[in-house]
């Protein structure tokens, strides 16, 4: 697994935030040299029961990181069972890699641990903040796009990355209103935090398309303003139409709309892991499966079975 280089006068040992030094080689290699796990699916507590005793053949299971970073107890025990099935991949939701407050490494090293068991290759979150003022306020919050918080984030980035030694991948956010300070559209933004922090994108396609309409541009010129090598995950998910705006709920299939641009997107990033989201109105495992079935059927049409899939870790 390739790792990003480790920083120089990080700072990390009192928490507190310095200059850190690019790292020395940025890489370029598609993927940044992560592996193609294939198209997976979230592991939910509903399916588990399903899960252990069907043992279905899963490319890969997506975990939330925070349902699991107590060591012990039936979680930890659900998820070796989960490990026993098929490779893991984590994504966190309280990284807050946007907020104002200083990192919290107590989490950093709980996160570590977790993946360490895991052996997860590579780790996202959202590129957002959710804590201010002490408050933390449980939501995925979108940045103003700007290059004092290209800088800002990049340089957490960079220190998220070294300490976990895991790549780190951050997630497009659904959005619905725009800032009046921005400076560059959302997608300049992304790819200038991911080349400064040489990380990762975690790239979600139906965010892009809620955005898209949400505020009125062509989800294409996102989709065609990234730095694609970057792109180490894809995700897939439903939305809710709400009349006025759609709202990005998890809640329902993925729409056709979103096969549409999951199509263009891999026409220009190539075969990527994929990872079909559903958390509100989970549905029976089978149903979410068949998703990512599709995701892989559409993967298979783009590639026509050609172009080398890494093999995956070992479970
Ligand atoms: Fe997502």
């Amino acid at each position: 697994m390739q790792r990003p280089g480790r920083l120089q006068g990080a700072g990390l040992q009192d928490g507190l935030i310095r200059p850190a030094a690019p790292l020395a080689t940025p890489s370029r290699s598609p993927r940044l040299g992560l592996p193609d796990l294939g198209c997976g699916v979230g592991l939910r507590v509903p399916h588990y029961t399903h899960l252990f005793s069907q043992r279905p053949r899963v490319d890969f299971f997506e975990i939330v990181s925070e349902n699991f970073l107590v060591e012990g107890g039936p979680p930890r025990d659900n998820l070796e069972r989960a490990l026993g099935l098929a490779p893991v991949v984590q994504h966190g939701v309280a990284l807050g890699i946007g907020s104002t407050t200083p990192l919290d490494f107590d989490y950093l090293a709980r996160l570590k641990a977790l993946a360490r068991r895991t052996g997860t290759p590579w780790l996202t979150d959202h590129l957002s903040w959710t804590r201010a003022a002490g408050a933390e306020l449980h939501d995925l919050l979108p940045l103003p796009c700007t290059e004092e918080a290209v800088r800002y984030v990049a340089e957490r980035t960079r220190l998220v990355q070294d300490f976990l030694e895991l790549r780190v991948g951050l997630e497009n956010p659904s959005s619905y209103v725009t800032f009046r300070a921005n400076t560059m559209p959302e997608w300049e933004f992304l790819a200038a935090i991911a080349d400064e922090a040489d990380c990762g994108i975690l790239l979600d396609v139906n965010n892009v398309h809620v955005s898209a309409k949400n505020q009125g541009f062509d989800p294409r010129r996102y989709l065609d303003g990234l730095p694609h090598h970057r792109v180490v995950q894809l995700h897939l998910a439903g939305h809710t139409d709400k009349g006025t705006h759609l709202l990005d709920t998890h809640s329902a299939e993925v729409s056709e709309p979103v096969w549409a641009l999951y199509r263009y997107a891999l026409e220009r990033v190539g075969r990527v892991s994929t990872l079909v989201e559903w958390d509100d109105a989970l549905p029976a495992f089978d149903v979410v499966w068949d998703e990512a079935k599709k995701a892989a059927a559409i993967a298979e049409e783009v590639f026509g079975g050609a172009g080398p899939r890494a093999e995956p870790p070992t479970p």
